[in-house]
Formats: C-alpha cells, sequence, structure tokens
C-alpha cells in the first residue's frame, strides 16, 4: 500500500487519533508531558517485553507515539486513555498498555508494535 501523510497539527496535547495504513488500524497518540514522564519512569525490570520508551518514538519528537491499534494478544481494538497506566486498556481480556503502548499486563504477549513512519516536517508524519 501508499504511504500515508498525516498531518498532526490539529491534533491536541492528549489526544488520540487513528488512521489505517495497508487495512491496519494505527494510533497517533499526543501524549501529555505526564504520559512521556510516566512512559519514562517506568523501570524495564517490571516489563513484561523490556523496551524504553526512547526507543519507541522518534527522537526529538517525544510528545508523539505511533503504535499499531490492534491488542497482540487476538487484535481487539484497546481503549484509549483507560487502566492502571493510562495508556490502553483491551476490553475483550484486559490486556493493559501504558504511554508508550508497551504492555504492563497481559494476556497480551508484547507490546503494540511500531509501524515505520518519519517525520517529513515538525506536524507532519509520513506513515509507510
Ligand atoms: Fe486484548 Fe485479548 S485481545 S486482551
Amino acid at each position: 500500500g501508499a504511504p500515508v501523510e498525516l498531518d498532526l497539527a490539529p491534533i491536541a496535547v492528549g489526544q488520540i487519533v487513528k488512521v489505517f495504513w495497508r487495512g491496519k488500524l494505527i494510533f497517533v497518540r499526543h501524549r501529555t508531558e505526564k504520559e512521556i514522564a510516566e512512559a519514562r519512569a517506568a523501570p524495564l525490570e517490571a516489563l513484561i517485553d523490556p523496551q524504553p520508551d526512547q526507543a519507541r518514538v522518534k527522537e526529538g519528537h517525544d510528545q508523539w507515539l505511533v503504535v499499531y491499534g490492534n491488542c497482540t494478544h487476538l487484535g481487539c481494538v484497546p481503549l484509549g486513555h483507560q487502566g492502571q497506566y493510562e495508556g490502553w486498556f483491551c476490553p475483550c481480556h484486559g490486556s493493559l498498555f501504558d504511554t508508550s503502548g508497551r504492555v504492563r499486563r497481559g494476556p497480551a504477549p508484547i507490546n503494540l508494535p511500531i509501524p515505520p513512519y518519519t517525520f517529513v516536517s515538525d506536524t507532519k508524519i509520513r506513515i509507510g
């Protein structure tokens, strides 16, 4: 499929938007300072699928999290800003994700994956 360009300027701090690329749901989340700080503060040894937050965002664009939008358990769509870690809560079997899209409680086995994307400007990304 063709790459998808997304203008980030209209996305308010705290907002999550959904886009589709190659038929797959993707969440683009404009993280608050608190959400970034919480993601950074999580000890790696506490993670089911240990990945530092810095490895999941683009340098200099820490406020933007771009992840695939289907639960890594059986593919349900998790609900944003819900659950103990205020990332996502999967209503199907209760998996919890943090503000970096990392799984914090299963049964999801791995973090929400990051699709290939680049910043084409400070306010625009190209997915794919
Ligand atoms: Fe999300 Fe099972 S599909 S927890």
